[in-house]
């Protein structure tokens, strides 16, 4: 049920994070039928668009289309961006509750998880989410290297980033060289004397993270090979407790992996059943990862998990990442479960500590929220439904009409504090300068992976107009 609000102002409301779940949060409240909401997204880089920019691999560039839907959210007058504002750094979290009626928190799940075994930390061993950021530009992880000339890479976890990532190795580079991918990235490829990447997961064909129409993808780039244990799918096939989903995965494993045999230049192989102990090395930097061989066991919740069976194998690598999903990271000021990596919450409004009280004007969507879990889509009906009992609490308890939430208050304390904060305009001029620069190196478009040189995209487009009108342009300028 959609409230009604009475007041003689409009109401403000601070969305923190421009990921999907940010926009699908922003769109619910300005076009929720409540004309007089004001959203400010606040974003910790000059750029939007969270993880569509800086996570979705480069060879799925229509599912980077999403973007498009939201830039169309950020046309609303109502709307205004402000990047490179840091909450938790730049501006605080209470400082945001005094400037808006309403803070909602959709920062995503920025960190990765650790397996907790030895030699994680050996050169050569990484996270996905390192990888992932660095092929995609994102400021984070513009200094990582990767020492791709090797000849084996381990990854640990069958989820669709783990494919992502194994894709992205043994793809030709020159289907990549005209996408988005960083050109760092793509050179690093280029020399690249990856043979085979081993993904590894700890419980069985029926248990795989994985998508349907991710594993054709990996399957079908050009000369790679799928190999995966015939029997043991086989018998996954046979086993009456698959599901149809979880069939149709399998018989197409298999159909993959006969259809390829001995075809490929490169090879993927799947490796069911085995969990990493440790990463070994020498001198510091890694070369194998040790593996013990699991069992299924049945819980009495009827969840499958893998237990060792106390026989070990070793896979011989220069190269290993751990891809056992993301995480969230506090925000100083605000409750977090370490536990699960995410704010506490009750139907989105965010609590004290977990099963704590409700805080007053405080709100979580996305996977700040749920964990990191979900597809772009899946946090349309999560930002909605935090929306929802946004406007529900607004009708309930109607917020104070307090001077300090004027518009133009937040931009004064950010040009007191010399943030550089961008709005949607200069996320357009940084947007076209790269599609620019994209255009010379004959790609999509050519990212600019420092937040300096995004601050200087849109600067060098706003001084060509100010050298037009003569005039000089500074940080707080930046408002348009
Ligand atoms: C590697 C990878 C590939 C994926 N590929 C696909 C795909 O192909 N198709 C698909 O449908 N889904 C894909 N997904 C899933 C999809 O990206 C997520 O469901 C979605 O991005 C989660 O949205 P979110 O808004 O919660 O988080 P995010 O997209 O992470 O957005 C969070 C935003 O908050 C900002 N932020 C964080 N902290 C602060 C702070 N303190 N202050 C201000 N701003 C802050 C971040 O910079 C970011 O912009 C992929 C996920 C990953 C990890
Ligand atoms: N193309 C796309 O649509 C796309 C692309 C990328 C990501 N995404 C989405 O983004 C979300 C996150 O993806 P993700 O791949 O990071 O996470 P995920 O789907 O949760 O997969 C994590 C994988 O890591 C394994 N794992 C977890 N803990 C482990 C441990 N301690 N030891 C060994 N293995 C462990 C899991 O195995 P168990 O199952 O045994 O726990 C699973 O195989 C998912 O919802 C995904 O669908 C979508």
């Amino acid at each position: 049920m959609k409230a009604v609000i009475m007041s003689p102002r409009r109401l403000r409301v601070a969305v923190v994070g421009s990921g999907p779940a940010g926009f699908y949060a922003a769109h619910a409240l300005l076009d929720g039928g409540e004309p007089a909401i004001e959203v400010d997204m606040i974003e910790r880089l000059p750029a939007p668009f969270g993880l569509v920019r800086s996570g979705v691999a480069p060879d799925h560039q229509r599912i980077k289309r999403a973007a498009e839907a939201f830039e169309k959210i950020a046309a609303h007058p109502c709307y205004r961006f402000l990047g490179n504002v840091w909450v938790g750094r730049d501006v605080t979290v209470e400082e945001l509750l005094s400037l808006y009626d309403l803070v909602v928190i959709a920062t995503g799940s920025s960190s990765d998880r650790r397996l907790g075994i030895p030699g994680e930390d050996l050169a050569g061993s990484h996270a996905a989410t390192s990888f992932v950021g660095w092929y995609n530009s994102h400021p984070d992880f513009r200094d990582e290297h990767f020492d791709l000339v090797v000849e084996r890479a381990v990854i640990v976890g069958m989820g669709n980033v783990a494919l992502d990532v194994a894709r992205m190795l043994v793809r030709p580079p020159d289907e990549l060289a005209s996408t988005d991918i960083a050109s760092h990235a793509l050179t690093a490829l280029q020399r690249s004397r990856i043979q085979e990447v081993v993904l590894l997961g700890r419980r069985g064909p029926r248990q795989a993270a994985f998508g349907l129409r991710e594993l054709h993808m990996l399957a079908e780039a050009r000369g790679v090979e799928l190999v995966v244990d015939q029997d043991l799918l086989a018998h996954a096939l046979s086993d009456p407790r698959s599901s149809d989903a979880e069939r149709l995965k399998i018989q197409a494993m298999l159909t993959l992996s006969r259809a390829r045999h001995g075809l490929g230049r490169r090879r993927v192989r799947l490796e069911f059943l085995a969990s990493p102990v440790e990463f070994c090395g020498t001198e510091g930097r890694l070369t194998s990862v040790r593996v013990e061989r699991n069992t299924l066991i049945e819980g009495e919740d009827g969840r499958i998990a893998a237990q060792g069976n106390g026989q070990y194998e070793s896979f011989d690598c220069g190269l290993a990442f751990r891809s056992i999903g993301y995480r969230g990271v506090p925000i100083p000021g605000l409750p977090f479960d370490a536990r699960t990596g995410t704010i506490p919450s009750l139907d989105g409004r965010v609590t004290d500590g977990v099963g704590g009280p409700v805080l007053p004007r405080l709100y979580v969507t996305g996977w700040i929220k749920r964990g990191a879990i979900g597809v772009i889509g899946t946090n349309k009906p999560d930002a909605q439904a935090t929306a929802d009992n946004m406007l529900a609490d607004l009708a309930a308890h109607p917020t104070a009409d307090d001077p300090h939430r004027d518009h133009a208050a937040v931009l004064e304390l950010l040009a007191q504090r010399g943030v550089a904060f961008t709005t949607f305009p200069d996320w357009q001029a940084i947007d076209a300068a790269e599609r620019s620069l994209g255009t010379k190196l004959s790609k999509v478009r050519e990212k600019f992976g420092r937040v300096s040189e995004m601050l200087d995209a849109a600067d060098a487009a706003g001084r060509a107009q100010d050298l037009g009108a003569g005039a000089a342009r500074d940080a707080s300028s930046r408002s348009r």
